[in-house]
Formats: structure tokens, sequence, C-alpha cells
């Protein structure tokens, strides 16, 4: 890539920035190995539960996959030499469970983890600092079959996995993070059935949970006896800044229950306090607590890390159920679906099943979501006074209606608007005493979203996916500019 954008020459030579981040800041993009990848069937790899869900007809839009995706099994060096390019200092990336230990038990494949070594030393070549996540959604298909999250030996299996790459990648990769956004894995998995595998049973999706924050903790001790004591370890959480649509008590109520069953599930027993009592009696009807919860997990679970990652797009807005959009003027969006989930008849909120979520709905990105960076400053402020450890955003974006223009260029000032609001609220949260390590862009480039497929594009690189030519859009030279000054102007 050339960086020929007349913006990035001026903004080079600019003076110092008029809100800086502090030197070391780490300014990155991050990515996922199912939605860059695709090779799915090469070097010994066998189908994660993504492969079969995608497969199946209905599952995903346009019947889209992750096969081919944008190929970066292929064009890692490429890619890296973008991230180069763009300037970026740090990387975040995940690993495919399935590529390292194709069946989720017993020995490695040397040929997939070749690729990460590949990969990293390709990124420390170039100067940029690899952050490695262990399970971004993508579990081997034969653990699927065994019972998936729902059962604890997944727990086990997900600790032994952590074991092999740890030994095989611990001398390069300074920062490790465990799990990707589990609530995603276990309520959207297991409970709404919209992510893989599609299962829809609350109690399933509960378990689920208790078992990736088992792995979770498992790991974390895995991690730490294999890595070099400089090593980091931490875990990505798509904590949601719940804000309840009116002080009244049963929209208060409503906010609770979503923050038990969406974040206090995860940082309760993460942070040594155990499941919180509240959450427990929400779903008691749900699952038996004292039969799921052994002895001695609550302790493993919370072993501790040295820091928390966010993953932030969007303030969650809750009323208890009987509202409507007549009773609430202010709320044009009225009742809504949630993160493009909610539509589903089965509820990804165990506990919480009647809670309207609303969305608003006059300044939204191509997903829909509200475009509110105050919930970013909030959230890193309230993680910092609850949990006083340091802090990195790995991940924040969105997607919009990118066009490329008939010079072959992509301009989306929309992107950049986005991106400037939420930089300036993590320097908001900083000016306020948070401890926040580090910025990751969601995406580097449009990657396969999910159930959306390949229609909503995050990247700050655009993917044509015919050719898998990559252009760095309007937001990319600014983010160079922004990182080449060291912050906002
Ligand atoms: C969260 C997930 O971690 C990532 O995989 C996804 O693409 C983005 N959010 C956007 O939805």
């Amino acid at each position: 890539m050339t960086m020929t954008d007349p913006t990035t020459a001026s903004h080079a030579a600019a003076a110092a920035p008029r809100v800086a981040f502090p030197s070391g800041f780490a300014w990155g993009a991050a990515t996922a190995a199912y939605q860059i990848e695709g090779a799915v069937a090469e070097d010994g790899r066998t189908p994660s539960i993504w492969d079969t869900f995608s497969r199946t007809p209905g599952k995903v839009a346009n019947g889209d996959t992750g096969e081919i995706a944008v190929d970066h099994y292929h064009r890692f060096r490429e890619d890296v030499r973008l991230m180069a390019d763009l300037g970026l200092t740090s990387y975040r990336f995940s690993l495919s469970w399935p590529r390292i230990q194709p069946t989720g038990r017993g020995p490695a494949v040397e040929r997939g983890l070749d690729f990460y070594r590949a990969l990293v030393d390709t990124l420390l070549e170039h100067g940029i600092s690899p952050v490695a996540t262990l399970y971004h959604w993508d579990l081997p298909e034969d653990l699927e079959q065994a019972g998936g999250w729902p059962i604890r030996e997944t727990a086990h299996r997900f600790a032994e996995y952590a074991s092999i790459a740890a030994r095989a990648l611990g001398d390069r990769v300074p920062l490790w993070t465990t799990l990707n956004e589990p609530w995603c894995s276990a309520f959207l998995g297991y409970g709404s059935g919209v992510h893989a595998p599609g299962r829809t049973n609350p109690a399933d999706a509960l378990r689920a949970a208790h078992h990736l924050n088992l792995g979770h903790g498992l790991a974390v001790g895995a991690l730490r006896e294999l890595l070099p004591a400089s090593a980091q370890i931490g875990v990505s959480l798509n904590l949601h800044l719940v804000r309840p649509l009116t002080d009244r008590p049963e929209d208060l109520e409503a906010a609770r229950r979503i923050e038990a069953v969406g974040n206090r599930i995860w940082t309760g027993p993460m942070f040594g306090g155990g499941y919180p009592a509240d959450l427990i009696a929400d779903t008691a009807s749900i699952v038996d607590w004292d039969e799921l919860v052994r002895p001695g997990d609550e302790a493993e679970i919370g072993r501790p890390i040295d820091l928390l990652g966010l993953n932030y797009y969007n303030p969650t807005v809750v009323s208890a159920p009987q509202k409507t959009p007549v009773e609430n003027p202010e709320d044009t969006g009225g009742p809504a679906r949630f993160d493009g989930h909610g539509d589903s008849a089965h509820s990804p909120w165990p506990g919480a099943e009647d809670v309207v979520f609303h969305l608003a709905n006059d300044d939204v990105t191509a997903m829909g979501w509200p475009i509110d960076a105050t919930g970013l400053s909030e959230s890193l402020i309230g993680m910092h006074r609850d949990f006083g450890l340091p802090l990195m955003v790995t991940e924040n974006g969105a997607a919009f209606e990118d066009v490329v223009g008939p010079d072959g260029r992509v301009d989306d000032p929309e992107r950049i608007r986005y991106l400037r609001l939420h930089l300036s609220a993590v320097a908001d949260a900083i000016a306020a005493g948070a401890d926040v390590r580090g910025y990751y862009l969601w995406s580097l480039m449009d990657n396969f979203e999910w159930a959306y497929g390949y229609d909503k594009r995050f990247g700050i690189v655009h993917v044509d996916y015919q050719t898998q030519q990559r252009t760095p859009k309007s937001s990319a030279h600014w983010y160079t500019g922004v990182i080449r000054r060291g912050g906002l102007d």
C-alpha cells in the first residue's frame, strides 16, 4: 500500500495533538480467526462450530461462510505490511482452536502452530506488538458433539489448548487474552441460538457461562505456569453499559437484571467475588447453581489477571416490560432488538426474558446501533473504580455502508466521526484516572460479520470480496494521522 492520502502528510507535519494519549499507549486494530482466515480445510484444520453453523441454511445472511473470508491465511504477510504502513503499534488477533488442536483433544498440529509462529514473527519484524486471543468463538465441532460449553469437560479441554498455545508462542507473544465476549458464546450460542452452535436452551446457556468462566480460570493458571514472567494475561468482555429508561423502580429493576446476567456473571467470579446472589436468585428456576458450581470453581475463576479488555459499541437502554413507544415519546426507536440478536423466539437473557431494549434510531451505524461515546468513558471509569486494574479497549468500531468511489477510493467520514468521538471518550476516561493502556479498533479490514455474513463492513481497510484487494478507507488514513501525532486534534 502507498500512503498517497494528502491528509497524511499534513498529519505527519502537525504539532502536538490537542488531546494527547500516554506514551506507550497501544494503537491497535483487531480481528478474529474465523472472520478473516479462510483456508478452513487446510493444514489439518477441521470444522469449528462456526463452519457447521454457517453451512446450515438460514443461519447466516446470504448463506455466507468463513470458508474463504478475506484469505488472510494466505495473505498475512501482505496484511502485516499494511498494518505497518498504517502505523499500528499493536495487533489483536485470535488463534483458531481447530487449526491448532483439530478435535479439541490430544496433540497439536505443528502446521497450524507454524502459521501463528510466522504471523507473530512477521508482526515483530515490523515492530507491531502481538496480542493473542485464545478463543474467539470457534469451538472445535468435535467438542460441541461431545456436549460443548454446557459440559464441564470443555473447560478442561480449553485449558489444555491454552497450554499448547503458550508452549508454542509464549516466547514471542507478550499479551494474551483468554476469551472474547463469553456473553456471546453462552447466550447467543446456547440461548437465542443466533450464533453457533445455534442451541436454544436457557439452562444450557447458563451452564455454558459457568464453564466459559471456569475455562478462563483454568487457562489463566496454565498460561501463568508456562509463559515468561513478563507476559500479561487478560480477558475481553463486552460489559454492557446499562441505562434504565427512567428512574422508576421497575426500570431500575430491569437494569439490575441485565447487569447481573450480562456483566456480573463474569466479573463477579473473575474478580474474586463469586457469582452474585441476585443473579442466582433471578435464575434459580432455570438452573441448579449448587449442582453446577463445584467447590473450588470460584477460586479457580478468580485467579488474578493483569488487565481487563473492554469491547464497546453502544450503551444498552432497558425498561420494564410494559413500556411502549407511546408511553416513551423520546424513545424514537421503541422496544427494539438488541444487538441484532433479540428478534429470535428465544431470549439470550435467562432470568431477564421480559426486559425491553430500546435503541434510538436517529444517530446509528449500519447495524442500527446507537452512536453514543459517553458510554465508553462511563464504562472505563466504572471498571477502573470497580476493579482497579489496567484496562484496554480491545474492540470499538462501526459498520457503515461503504462505497468504492469512481477513483477507487473509499471515503467513510461517518466512521471517522465515530472513531474520533470514541477515542475522545477514551481520553476523557484517562483524564478521569482510568489506566487505559491501549485501543484496538474493530476492525482492521472488512470481514465475516457472523450471522450478518459479509453484508456489514467494519474495516478501516476495504476488502473487495471478489478480488481480495485491500483498499485503506479514509478512516485508515485518518487513524494513521492520529497514531503519528499520538492523539486527536
Ligand atoms: C464483537 C466481536 O468480538 C466481533 O467478532 C464482532 O465482529 C464485532 N463485535 C462487531 O459485531
